[in-house]
């Protein structure tokens, strides 16, 4: 299953890499206005798969129902908050994805890996003289903590078994989620 999601995604991760607004805290010219935006619409993504998650949790492995949280959501509130932004005025979005085992682990795939280049991000993110955030609770933390985490999630999937419908299921899922970065 991972090995698919990596290899089906692979397409969607690159546009991710050359269109997403955090390439700006890469190339250290990214402004606070652009920044304030990426982290307001990362909340609305993060918070619609973490909740979308753990509303059908029951649908999931008990190894990966443990592993659920809404940690990355929390965080992004946090950053959130201390630029001034209430969480309350970021509108909901609904996930079209359905609520099956496969479909929702592709979804939480996405979320997860997401946070391997969020640590290359948090590197850069010290050097953007525009911005006055240059610690971020949701890009920054321990990396070991990220890759722990990220290591669990693949451990808790790998244990599973698939069905090829359900592989195709969960791939599908994973793209309609890059695509809303
Ligand atoms: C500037 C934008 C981005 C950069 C520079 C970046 C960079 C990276 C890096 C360096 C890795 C680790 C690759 C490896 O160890 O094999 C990674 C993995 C990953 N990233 Fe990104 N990323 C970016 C944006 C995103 C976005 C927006 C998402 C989706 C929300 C995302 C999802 C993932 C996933 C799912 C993986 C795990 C791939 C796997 O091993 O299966 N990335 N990224």
């Amino acid at each position: 299953m991972l090995d698919d999601l990596k290899r089906a995604t692979a397409a969607a991760h690159e546009k991710a890499e050359e269109h997403n607004p955090a390439r700006h805290i890469i190339d250290h010219s990214i402004t606070e206005n652009q920044y304030h935006k990426l982290l307001a619409h990362n909340y609305q993504v993060y918070y619609a798969v973490e909740k979308f998650a753990d509303n059908h949790k029951s649908k999931l492995p008990e190894k990966v129902q443990n592993l659920l949280s809404f940690n990355k959501t929390d965080r992004l509130k946090n950053d959130l908050e201390s630029l001034g932004q209430s969480v309350a005025e970021i509108p909901d979005i609904d996930l079209t994805i359905p609520a099956t085992r496969a479909s929702i682990i592709g979804a939480l795939y996405v979320i997860e890996g997401s946070m391997m280049g969020g640590m290359l991000i948090a590197r850069h993110l010290k050097q953007c003289d525009q911005l006055s955030q240059k610690e971020s609770k949701f890009y920054g933390g321990k990396p070991q903590q990220h890759v722990q985490r990220w290591q669990q999630f693949k451990d808790s999937v790998v244990d599973e078994n698939f069905t090829d419908q359900e592989v195709q299921e969960a791939i599908k899922s994973a793209n309609i989620i890059f695509k809303l970065f």
